[in-house]
């Protein structure tokens, strides 16, 4: 009976082992650090670059200004030489998280096994690993033949299929189209977390919810839940904190370009790096990754259909418009700002989130090759970057409790942009005849009759 037990147990024990990722973050930390001057820039420059710190925000040692928040993940045996160093230029800073490594784990579903299937009800309030979002995305198609299809959108570099969702009504009407990525970065799990959860909240309640109701009459939903999934492998097997794909460089000596600096906007100009160590190399030319020409192939395709384009990234809490490559504003950029606003608003009703809204290069940074500003410049109407939760307090190892609140705040945001790009391109054309609204128009029908007679 014991030996039994005891077999239980240390299988038990082993499992997450297997799990643990090979980078371990024990004793790292994450600071916060607003430098105040122009002498501390230049020393917080200095020291992310000789020591190769971990920038989280901004990305890179250039964008670092007097007044701004930076927020640096410092390795464990660096952090008191770094603590000193701050110290001794007179540099203020708060620990944001004071052991990165618990916050990880915390952030890996506990109970795994080899076997595990997608059981009886999907965990939306979980991160899940690529094999589990695969078997998701079948099995929704499966549950809903009427509504979604999966279809094949490319190869990654590692030769992995890229799948993207249709949710589409069946209609004979002409619709258009509305696409959303997710995972285009990959340790911003948070983001095909919300990919998951929009497609169950569409599924659950386009019946009952009367502006999903409205907007699936005329446009379809074209989903893909990650775009990034070598590199979102990556960051749950290897290292939590990568962000690039997997491309190999210079005979593999580096690793991995930044998809979003990437596409066919400006390639190359801004906010962007040509040595492939960086976070943010814009890779070999434009389109040169595989994920991001079977995304582009497809949207040049589709681009007369689609009126918009969100793309889904976390840290920072923004709703980004274009352009990051230049400062010019896009020609309808009064009207991009005033949805971006309104979908702001109706995301602050549910748990009072806080957003910015704004041109990515004036409120954030500059950067050329986001999929964002190429999706605006071949002519999609509406083009927006989501930076999803939070502000900095766990930055990309957001707690798996935040999921659901993030989820549901963003739906709210997300769903008054599709409603409004729905409402403008189909004025009056979406009708809706549930029973109460109908009674309510036979009444007004009755009522208007009884007065003129
Ligand atoms: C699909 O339906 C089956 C049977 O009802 C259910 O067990 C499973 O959780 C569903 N999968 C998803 C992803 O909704
Ligand atoms: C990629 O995968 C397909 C099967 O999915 C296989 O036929 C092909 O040989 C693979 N290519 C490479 C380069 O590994
Ligand atoms: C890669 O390796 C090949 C052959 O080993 C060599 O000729 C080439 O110069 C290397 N390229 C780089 C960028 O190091
Ligand atoms: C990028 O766009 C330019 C025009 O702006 C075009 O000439 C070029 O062929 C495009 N490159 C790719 C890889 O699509
Ligand atoms: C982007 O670049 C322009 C000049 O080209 C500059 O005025 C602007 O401040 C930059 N934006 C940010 C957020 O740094
Ligand atoms: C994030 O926002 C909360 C309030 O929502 C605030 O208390 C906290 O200081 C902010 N953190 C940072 C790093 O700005």
């Amino acid at each position: 009976m014991w030996l039994f037990l005891g077999i239980i147990f240390s299988v038990g024990t082993l499992i997450p082992g297997k799990l643990s990722l090979k980078l371990q973050y024990d004793g790292d930390q994450v600071l916060h650090i607003v430098p105040e001057t122009f002498q501390q820039v230049q020393h917080l420059q200095h020291l992310c670059s000789t020591l190769l710190l971990d920038l989280w925000k901004p990305l890179q040692p250039e964008d670092i200004w007097a007044g701004e928040d930076l927020h640096i993940r410092v390795p464990a045996p660096l952090v008191q030489e770094v603590k000193d160093s701050l110290a001794q230029h007179m540099i203020s800073y708060r620990v944001l998280i004071p052991d990165v490594h618990k916050l990880v784990d915390q952030s890996m579903p506990r109970e795994r096994s080899n076997h595990r299937q997608v059981s009886e009800s999907y965990v939306y309030t979980q991160y899940h690993p690529m094999e589990e979002i695969y078997q998701w995305m079948s099995q929704i198609q499966k549950n809903n033949s009427e509504l979604v299809t999966q279809h094949y959108l490319g190869k990654t570099t590692e030769n992995r299929t890229m799948y993207y969702l249709q949710i589409s009504q069946p209609s004979d009407k002409t619709k258009k189209i509305i696409w959303m990525d997710c995972g285009i970065h990959a340790r911003e799990w948070i983001s095909p977390a919300f990919c998951q959860w929009f497609v169950k909240e569409i599924l659950q309640n386009y019946k009952s919810d009367p502006k999903i109701n409205r907007f699936l009459q005329n446009l379809d939903l074209y989903i893909l839940p990650v775009l990034n999934i070598d590199g979102y492998i990556y960051s749950w097997e290897k290292d939590r904190f990568w962000r690039k794909n997997r491309a190999p460089y210079m005979n593999g000596t580096c690793y991995g370009t930044d998809l979003n600096r990437n596409f066919n906007s400006s390639w190359g100009s801004v906010g962007v790096s040509y040595n492939c160590d960086s976070e943010i190399f814009c890779g070999s030319g434009p389109e040169s990754e595989p994920e991001t020409r079977a995304v582009a192939q497809f949207i040049k395709r589709k681009k007369n259909d689609i009126l918009c384009y969100l793309t889904i990234h976390s840290y920072g809490q923004y709703i980004l418009t274009p352009y990051g490559s230049t400062t010019k504003p896009p020609s309808n950029s009064e009207e991009l700002m005033h949805v971006a606003e309104k979908a702001a608003a109706a995301l602050m009703e549910k748990y009072g989130t806080s957003y910015k809204v704004g041109p990515t290069s004036l409120i954030l940074y500059n950067n050329s090759g986001s999929s964002r500003d190429w999706a605006h410049m071949i002519g999609i109407p509406f083009s927006y970057t989501f930076e999803l939760r939070d502000n900095g307090t766990y930055g990309f190892v957001l707690p798996p409790e935040q999921i659901q609140p993030t989820c549901e705040e963003t739906m709210l945001a997300v769903t008054t942009i599709i409603d409004y790009v729905g409402q403008k391109y189909f004025p009056g054309g979406a009708v809706m005849l549930t029973s109460s609204s109908l009674g309510l128009s036979l009444c007004l029908t009755v009522a208007f009759k009884w007065t003129v007679s």
